[in-house]
């Protein structure tokens, strides 16, 4: 057994006890502090744990890749999400999530990207006819950002992905999800969760929430057993899967359940929060906005674009990726627990040690991104990026837990980003009080945004 010798991290009197309330208040200053006085690595004890989190690109590649086989992810977060989630791929390991992940890659296969671009270039074109049927000529019409991306994400991946049209539900849909989400955070953080058949309403919201989500996924299976017909989309793909590679099974109802909400769920709210970034920041900036409707002219004019279109959009991507930076809509990781003693960082981190990046941070970090805060899409420049460490960037994670809606949500971000500038001006609504970040599940802003949208002048 080897001695271990642990990085600098603040100490505490309590087990933690007395840093909790300073991580549950401001945590991006929480750790920004951490960072000035500790540097790379930050260890602390909460409860019985050795808990660290890294900033370093090389530690985060370390811990997401190089050593990624000696950690799972922590149980206690993890039964808070299985909870709605059950067993999907965002919540199994070893064999499970094998099997699992196998199941559900080829809906993300670039073969069905063509198709996905066209469903939705169509669905963002519908949402924006909405929002310009209410703009008086001349005038202003004002977008509230939190809800208006949730319907328009949800719109999404209701067609693309389940096949089917969400817009009607998509305002209990955001609600449920924000429920939860707020939940998860509280839940992860609790010395104790009162159980759920306490009569509060705390718990009525949660329950309400679980059983309405559940409804949504089933009533997508019902209706396709009825009519029993590949439509090329994700849930026909899951109810015909068979794991050719493994065991020839099948999944059954309750495993397409489960995989259903999974990527319902984990698929519109961290894309919604993203595109929320990209608009606020075309808002915020005029000449990105021109430039990016430049290109959407240049690049496939009057037309609706397509997925090859989409690969030559090189300003708009780089606007995105800038907008994820600034904001990424997942600040972090799942935690991770290690199964064995390992090595990250130089230091040798015991058997069940707690570990995470803190991607917030390391996105904000002036040794990758001199001037941090500035928005300079130009950062993404191919000869800009080889000057960076691999992981100095890394909104979607990486290695094998990698998220697996990537490329179809920077398509997504891409396409509603470039459609939005052809169309509209956009402007942040004046009075609109000082940015103020929530630390729900997605990165977004307290209390909403909202912008304002006008036609261009012909
Ligand atoms: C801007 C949008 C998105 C962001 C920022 C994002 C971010 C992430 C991150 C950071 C992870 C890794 C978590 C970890 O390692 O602990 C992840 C995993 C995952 N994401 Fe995404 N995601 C986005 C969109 C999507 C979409 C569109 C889908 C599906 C339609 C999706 C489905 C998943 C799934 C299923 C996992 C778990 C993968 C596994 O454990 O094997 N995500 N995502």
């Amino acid at each position: 057994m080897s001695s271990v010798i642990y990085p600098p991290g603040p100490r505490d009197w309590c087990w933690g006890m007395s840093i909790l309330p300073r991580l549950k208040k401001d945590f991006i200053k929480f750790y920004a502090d951490m960072q000035a006085e500790h540097g790379d690595i930050i260890c602390m004890r909460i409860g019985p744990y050795h808990d660290y989190t890294f900033l370093h690109p090389d530690q985060v590649k370390e811990l997401l890749v190089t050593q990624a086989k000696h950690f799972v992810r922590f149980e206690v977060p993890i039964r808070v999400m299985a909870q709605w989630n059950r067993n999907s791929v965002i919540i199994a390991e070893g064999d499970a999530w094998i099997r699992q992940r196998r199941m559900v890659q080829p809906a993300f296969h670039p073969r069905r990207f063509a198709g996905y671009a066209a469903s939705m270039a169509s669905m963002i074109e519908q949402q924006l006819d909405e929002w310009s049927r209410r703009i008086e000529p001349g005038k202003a019409t004002e977008l509230e950002l939190n809800q208006s991306m949730t319907d328009l994400t949800l719109h999404i991946i209701g067609r693309t992905l389940f096949g089917v049209d969400l817009r009607d539900q998509s305002k209990e849909i955001g609600r449920a999800v924000s429920i939860l989400s707020e939940l998860a955070v509280k839940e992860f953080m609790a010395t104790v969760n009162l159980p759920d058949w306490l009569p509060l309403e705390e718990k009525r919201q949660k329950k309400w929430s679980m059983k309405y989500l559940d409804g949504v996924v089933r009533g997508f299976i019902r209706d396709w057993r009825q009519k029993h017909e590949d439509r090329g989309d994700l849930l026909s793909m899951l109810l015909l899967a068979v794991d050719e590679e493994g065991d020839q099974g099948t999944l059954n109802d309750e495993q397409v359940r489960d995989e259903a909400m999974t990527l319902l769920l984990a698929g519109h709210d961290t894309t919604a929060a993203g595109m929320l970034w990209c608009f606020y920041n075309l808002s915020r900036f005029p000449d990105v906005l021109q430039r990016v409707r430049a290109e959407a002219q240049r690049v496939y004019g009057d037309r609706q674009p397509t997925h090859a279109d989409v690969t030559q959009l090189d300003y708009t991507t780089r606007v995105v990726k800038e907008s994820l930076r600034i904001f990424p809509p997942a600040i972090g990781t799942f935690t991770r627990r290690a199964i064995h003693e390992v090595q990250i960082g130089g230091y040798t981190l015991p058997k069940n040690s707690l570990c995470r990046p803190f991607i917030y941070a390391t996105h904000h970090d002036p040794r990758w991104f001199p001037d941090p805060e500035r928005f300079d899409p130009e950062r993404f420049l191919p000869e800009q990026e080889a000057t960076r460490p691999q992981f100095a960037y890394c909104p979607f994670g990486g290695g094998p837990r990698v998220c697996i809606g990537q490329h179809f949500a920077m398509m997504e971000m891409i396409l509603a980003t470039s459609l939005s500038a052809r169309r509209f001006d956009m402007a942040v609504t004046p009075g609109q009080k000082p940015i103020e970040l929530s630390q729900n599940l997605s990165l977004r802003p307290k209390g909403g945004l909202k912008i304002q949208l006008t036609k261009p002048a012909a």
